[in-house]
C-alpha cells in the first residue's frame, strides 16, 4: 500500500497538462469518487492495524499534494486564458450607462447656439451678488418691490448682498469693464423668495442677450427676436410685441409667440388667445448705459431676457416645474433622443 502511495505521489508531482480538458481528464482520474486515490482509500479498511497510522498519513499527504498540484494548474491556465491577471475579458464592453443631458441643458444649448450664429459669445456672472449689479446698476428704484425681502434672498444687508433674482445682472457686470459693440448672451441660475409649487419655483434658469453699438434700434431688436422665435419654435411661428414695462429697458415690451400646441386656434395651453408670453426686452435704458460707463449719446442697445423652463414647458409641455429638480432619471431619460 505504502509502495503505491509513494508511485502516485510521483505520479502527481510530475502532473501536466496543456489544456483545460486534459486537466479535468487528470482530476478525474485522480480525485473523482472513482480515482485512484479514492481508490486507495477504500483499500484503507484492510490496512493491518500497526501500519494504519503511517499509512493514513501518507494517504491523506498524496490527496492534499494531488488537489493542490490540480488547482496549481488551473490557476495557470485561468492567467493563460485571458493573458492579463485578474481582468475578466469577458464582460459587456458597456457595463456604465450612460445619463442623458438634462432638458433645460438642452434648451440652453440650443438658446445658446442661436444666438452664437448672429455673433452672440457667452457671458457669466456670480449667482451670489451685490445690490448695485442686480438692482442698482440697472435703474431700479429704491423703492422697488424686488428689493423687498419677501421677493429676494437676502444673504447680509447693509451692505446688501443677495442671490441674483435675474440674469440682468451679468449686463452691468460685463458693461462696466467693456466698451461697445457688446453682443453677448448669458445663461445661468437665479432666485427668488417664491413658495415651490407645480408652477414656480425659488430658483430657475434665464438667459439674457445685450447687444450695444451705435444706432442699435428697436428694429434690430424686433428682427432677431423673429428670428430667434422661428428657430426656435418652428418656421410658421408668428410673435407679437405688448408694451411693458421693466426700469432697465425703455420702451420695454413682452413677447409672445403663437401657441406651439393649437398652431394658434385656441386651446387650454395658451388659454384659448392663440398666444403664449415667452420674454421680456427692450432698449438699454440711457441711465443703464451711463450708470455702467457708457456714453448713451453715442450709443444705445437693446436686451432680452427669457425663462428656460419656459421655454422648456412649451417644447415640452413638462407640467410640473418641480420635475427639472427631482433627477427622477424616469423622467430624465425621456430626453434621451432630443439632442
Ligand atoms: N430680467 C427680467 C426678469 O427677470 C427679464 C428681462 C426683461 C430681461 C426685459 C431683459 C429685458 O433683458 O430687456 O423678469
Amino acid at each position: 500500500m505504502i509502495a503505491k502511495i509513494e508511485q502516485l505521489l510521483k505520479e502527481v508531482e510530475a502532473l501536466h497538462a496543456s489544456n483545460a480538458e486534459e486537466l479535468e481528464a487528470l482530476r478525474i482520474k485522480y480525485l473523482s469518487k472513482k480515482g485512484a486515490i479514492n481508490d486507495l482509500m477504500a483499500d484503507f479498511r484492510n490496512v493491518a492495524a500497526e501500519q494504519k497510522k503511517e499509512v493514513g498519513m501518507r494517504l491523506n499527504e498524496l490527496k492534499t499534494k494531488a488537489q493542490e498540484k490540480i488547482n496549481a494548474l488551473k490557476e495557470q491556465f485561468e492567467s493563460q486564458d485571458n493573458g492579463c491577471d485578474g481582468l475578466d475579458l469577458t464582460r459587456s464592453a458597456y457595463p456604465v450607462k450612460l445619463g442623458t443631458r438634462h432638458p433645460l441643458t438642452i434648451v440652453k444649448n440650443e438658446v445658446i447656439d442661436i444666438f452664437a450664429r448672429l455673433g452672440f459669445s457667452i457671458a457669466e456672472g456670480p449667482e451670489i451678488e451685490d445690490d448695485w449689479h442686480v438692482f442698482s446698476a440697472l435703474n431700479f428704484a429704491e423703492d422697488h418691490p424686488a428689493r423687498d425681502m419677501q421677493d429676494t434672498f437676502f444673504i447680509e444687508v447693509h451692505p446688501d448682498v443677495v442671490l441674483r433674482t435675474h440674469t440682468s445682472s451679468v449686463q452691468s457686470r460685463v458693461m462696466e469693464v467693456s466698451q461697445p459693440p457688446i453682443r453677448i448672451i448669458c445663461p445661468g441660475r437665479v432666485y427668488r423668495n417664491e413658495a415651490i409649487s407645480y408652477r414656480a419655483h425659488c430658483f430657475f434658469h434665464q438667459v439674457e442677450a445685450l447687444y450695444v453699438d451705435k444706432d442699435v434700434s428697436f428694429t434690430d431688436l424686433k428682427q432677431v427676436l423673429l428670428l430667434f422665435a422661428k428657430e426656435m419654435f418652428g418656421a410658421d411661428t408668428k410673435i407679437r410685441l405688448r408694451p411693458s414695462y421693466f426700469p432697465f429697458t425703455e420702451p420695454s415690451a413682452e413677447m409672445d409667440i403663437s401657441c406651439n400646441i393649437c398652431g394658434g386656434k385656441g386651446c387650454p395651453f395658451c388659454k384659448h388667445t392663440g398666444w403664449v408670453e415667452i420674454l421680456g426686452c427692450g432698449m438699454v435704458d440711457p441711465n443703464v448705459l451711463e450708470a455702467n460707463g457708457i456714453d448713451s449719446k453715442v450709443y444705445s442697445g437693446y436686451a432680452l431676457g427669457m425663462g428656460i423652463e419656459r421655454i422648456t414647458n412649451l417644447k415640452y409641455q413638462v407640467k410640473d416645474l418641480r420635475m427639472f429638480s427631482e433627477n427622477d432619471t424616469r423622467f430624465l431619460k425621456e430626453f434621451e433622443a432630443a439632442y
